[in-house]
């Protein structure tokens, strides 16, 4: 056995591959494929609305906007989680029962939420901004929306019971968080090349996301009692940013748990293992700091936000995902680089996903200028950039780790594979580049009905989302046809 495929084999004391935790995969696997799948469809109905080719009434386009950006998120959310657990269980021991947990308490939570939206007509958005979600102006009551806040409530619990018990599997194995995200390394300069990355990751997303969920908590409650009791005025500035910091952390550490795939699945086809060394040690401490700090950026336009937050905001967005994404970037070409690999179809989507992130950070940095985001706030330019990193970053490393796992004992690309793989790249950048073409051109986001000069751009968009959505279905659909073949060792 060579000194690398020694290194990936799974430690002694690594998580056993129950009957249970096969299934928890599974389980996470199917929910996570089916809902993005149907989130899709909602995306392609709302740009079809947009386009002017489905008459739909400006209460369900917000509806389903609500629906789609909820449920986008927390997929994400389960999906990076997922992507997190199966790896980060080659290293420490984790409970299938957490794991069930947080699956559990999110399946409740969407009950909740679909109830709020489907027969409670919610439709305050996935950023419920106060005081809106008590606004309903007789579309939706407060029941509806503090059905909502309940299931985000819900979904959060599930996080955090889950983020525990990896908190306490990383102490028990590396003595505490900080040696788990190899700051001793760090410090004393003697890094251990062998320290798992995917260890590194999950700590910087347990520490960031815990704390950005229980800023989640906050205003959820703070949402629910000036629900139930208006005389008590809570101020909207602070309110908004309990919500942003809560929010931008949520969504991006969905990445940062999905890129553990691209940590692990790369070496597996260069036979190169992944070292880590100062530069992403580094990179990983300092970006802790920096994605909980950046969230400013979303409220660059809100003129009572003091001035040093918005300069802050737009220095720690030149700084946030630059480390990072630097050693992510050039750590996987340097492993491809003459390596031989074989281009399989998992290869193939975990590098699509690099390629998505870094690409689609580059407009989320321009937007973080404060002389670009007088112009761009709030047009499409912003739902552009962050589809780049989310459908061609995000998604990708979730679909690459997925069809991996399925296709351990069998053949991990199918004939068709290659065709599907570069329709799903091509139309995705086409779909995020009219986004960012209509936010250039100004044109609003979160609009439900278009002006004329306005409808082509839907159009267009319309027409690459249905081709994303053909190919994600077919690369999901094999994912789901293999998913009984599943395994989960390395
Ligand atoms: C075929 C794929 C997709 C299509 C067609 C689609 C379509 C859309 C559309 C039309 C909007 C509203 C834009 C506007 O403001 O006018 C939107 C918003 C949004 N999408 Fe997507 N989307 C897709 C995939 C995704 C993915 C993969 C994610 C995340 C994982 C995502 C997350 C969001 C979020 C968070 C919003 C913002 C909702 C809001 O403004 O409240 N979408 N999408």
């Amino acid at each position: 056995m060579s000194a690398y495929a020694a290194s990936v084999k799974p430690a002694p004391f690594v998580t056993p591959d129950t009957p249970r935790a096969k299934f928890a995969f599974q389980l996470y696997a199917a929910v996570g494929i089916s809902v993005f799948l149907l989130m899709m469809v909602a995306g392609v109905i709302m740009r079809a609305g947009q386009g002017a080719w489905l008459g739909i009434p400006p209460n369900y386009f917000y509806e389903v906007l609500t629906l789609h950006g909820a449920g986008m998120v927390g997929t994400a959310g389960l999906a990076g989680a997922a992507v997190m657990w199966y790896f980060l269980r080659r290293y420490v021991e984790l409970s299938n029962g957490a794991f069930l947990a947080m699956m559990g308490l999110s399946l409740v939570g969407v009950v909740l939420i679909l109830l709020s939206i489907g027969l409670g007509g919610f439709a305050g958005a996935w950023t419920f901004l106060y005081p809106l979600p008590g606004h309903g102006m007789g579309l939706w009551g407060t029941g509806a929306a503090a059905t909502f806040m309940i299931g985000y409530l819900a979904i959060g619990v599930g996080f955090l019971v889950f983020y525990a018990d990896c908190a306490l599997a990383i102490i028990r194995r590396y003595g505490s968080l900080a040696r788990g995200l190899g700051l001793d390394q760090l410090i004393s300069g003697k890094v251990d090349p062998a320290h798992p990355a995917a260890v590194v990751a999950s700590t910087m997303a347990v520490i960031v996301n815990v704390l950005g969920i229980l800023g989640g908590a906050i205003v959820l409650v703070m949402t629910l009692v000036a629900l139930y009791e208006p005389g008590i005025a809570m101020d909207p500035l602070l309110m908004k940013n309990l919500i942003y910091f809560f929010g931008h952390v949520f969504i991006n550490v969905t990445i940062y748990m999905a890129v553990i795939g691209v940590y692990e699945i790369i070496p597996r086809y260069t036979g190169r293992p992944w070292k880590v060394n100062r530069a992403f040690l580094g990179s990983w401490a300092a970006v802790v700091l920096l994605v909980l700090s950046v969230y400013p950026h979303h409220l660059l336009m809100d003129y009572a936000m003091p001035r040093w937050a918005a300069a802050m905001g737009q220095i720690v967005s030149y700084l946030s995902g630059i480390p990072v994404i630097l050693v992510t970037a050039w750590g996987a070409l340097v492993n491809l680089h003459r390596s031989g690999a074989k281009w399989d179809t998992p290869l193939r989507l975990v590098v699509l996903g690099v390629f998505g992130w870094a690409a689609g950070v580059i407009p989320a940095i321009v937007d973080a200028t404060i002389r670009v985001n007088l112009v761009m706030h709030n047009t499409l330019w912003v739902p552009g950039h962050f589809h780049f990193y989310l459908l061609l970053g995000m998604l990708p490393m979730v679909l690459g780790t997925l069809l991996y796992a399925c296709t351990r004992e069998g053949r991990a690309s199918a004939p068709l594979d290659k065709l599907v793989f570069w329709g799903y790249a091509i139309a995705g950048v086409l779909f995020c580049g009219v986004f960012l073409d209509s936010g250039v051109h100004g044109i609003a986001r979160r609009f439900a009905t278009y002006d004329a000069p306005w409808i082509g751009y839907a159009q267009a968009g319309a027409v690459a989302g249905t081709v994303v959505l053909v190919c994600v279905l077919f690369l999901g659909g094999r994912i789901l046809a293999r998913l009984p073949r599943a395994s989960l060792a390395a």
